[in-house]
């Protein structure tokens, strides 16, 4: 059986999908695997279509962009081959942080913080102290600042005073044309990582995050060292008992397949507050999914190669 990773692409975390899909590849190669590699480029859908490349099965490990806006998946579908991960369709509503909130509220009952979008045209029309004037008077402080649509934190800014949130909306619109406006909610910060295996949905072990300025942010992501990762979460048992729960709900509820992860603020009443779930989440080796996968003692070669002979069954 050939598999192919397929990883790299062109949204601003190329790089973070070349460590992804290497990583995966590695564990898969270890466990027996035969593992090709592809980038996402206007050569991969000759590669997939040629009976003399054509792969069994496809693992996209592609983030942002194209990755998980359900591109790469439309193409998977359109050339009929098998592969892990959320349907296109699917993908296309977790992308967007917007939607992918109003389904869980909505369809899955969830909490999520208040938050408005804000196109970038719009900004530039009203003028800076008018939009300061609107978002503070209708969400307050602190908010953060991302866009719609994005990955691995870049373009967030999380904003403690009225007068840092034209910057932040600047970089956020060096990212997308539309900024995710949400309250910044002080809590625990939850991820929970799910993995469909033989048909039933292996909820990982909810791992907590923190950051010695308590922001997540690309660097803090991928540089090992200054954030401390605690799995399982300190957490009562109840309260993890209620993340894995709405974890499972996020992920039924966007119709998500195979492999996710979920994040969410843990407020202080221990509310899960969803702030997104991820399709392709990262598996780098400072990511969380694989994190939490060791502390919870799997094999990550074995437990990679359960989901691919899931996904072929
Ligand atoms: N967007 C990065 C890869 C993550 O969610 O892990
Ligand atoms: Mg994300």
């Amino acid at each position: 059986t050939d598999v192919l990773i397929v990883c790299g692409g062109l949204s601003h975390e190329r790089e973070i999908s070349v460590r992804s899909g290497h990583r995966v590849g590695g564990f898969l190669e270890e466990a027996g695997w035969t593992v090709h590699f592809h980038d996402m480029d206007s050569t991969l859908l000759d590669y997939l279509s040629d009976p003399s490349t054509r792969p069994d099965i496809v693992w996209p490990l592609l983030h942002g962009a194209n990755g998980e806006d359900g591109s790469i998946r439309d193409v998977l579908e359109l050339v009929g081959l098998p592969y892990i991960g959320s349907r296109a369709k699917a993908s296309r509503t977790a992308w967007s942080k917007p939607i992918a909130k109003n389904v869980v509220r909505k369809l899955g009952g969830l909490s999520t913080p208040h938050s408005v979008t804000l196109p970038e045209s719009l900004f530039r029309e009203l003028g800076v102290s008018k939009v300061i004037g609107l978002l503070v008077d209708s969400l307050g402080l602190p908010l953060f600042i991302k866009p719609t649509m994005g990955g691995s934190a870049l373009g967030c800014t999380m904003v403690t005073k009225a007068e840092q949130l034209p910057q932040a909306l600047v970089s956020c619109f060096a990212y997308g044309d539309v900024a995710l406006v949400e309250r910044a909610i002080t809590g625990t910060e939850v991820s929970v990582s799910i993995l469909d295996i033989d048909g039933e949905p292996l909820v990982l072990s909810p791992l907590e995050i923190v950051t010695p300025n308590g922001t997540y942010d690309y660097d803090a992501r991928y540089t090992p060292g200054p954030t401390d990762f605690y799995v399982p979460a300190r957490l009562d048992a109840a309260t993890m008992s209620t993340i894995r729960q709405a974890a499972l709900t996020a992920h039924r509820v966007l119709s998500l397949r195979d492999i996710s992860r979920t994040d969410f603020i843990v407020d202080d009443q221990g509310v899960p507050q969803f702030l997104e779930s991820n399709v392709t989440p990262g598996m780098t080796d400072t990511s969380l999914l694989p994190q939490a996968a060791d502390a919870d003692a799997y094999h990550l070669p074995t437990l990679y190669s359960r989901l691919v002979e899931s996904v072929l069954a």
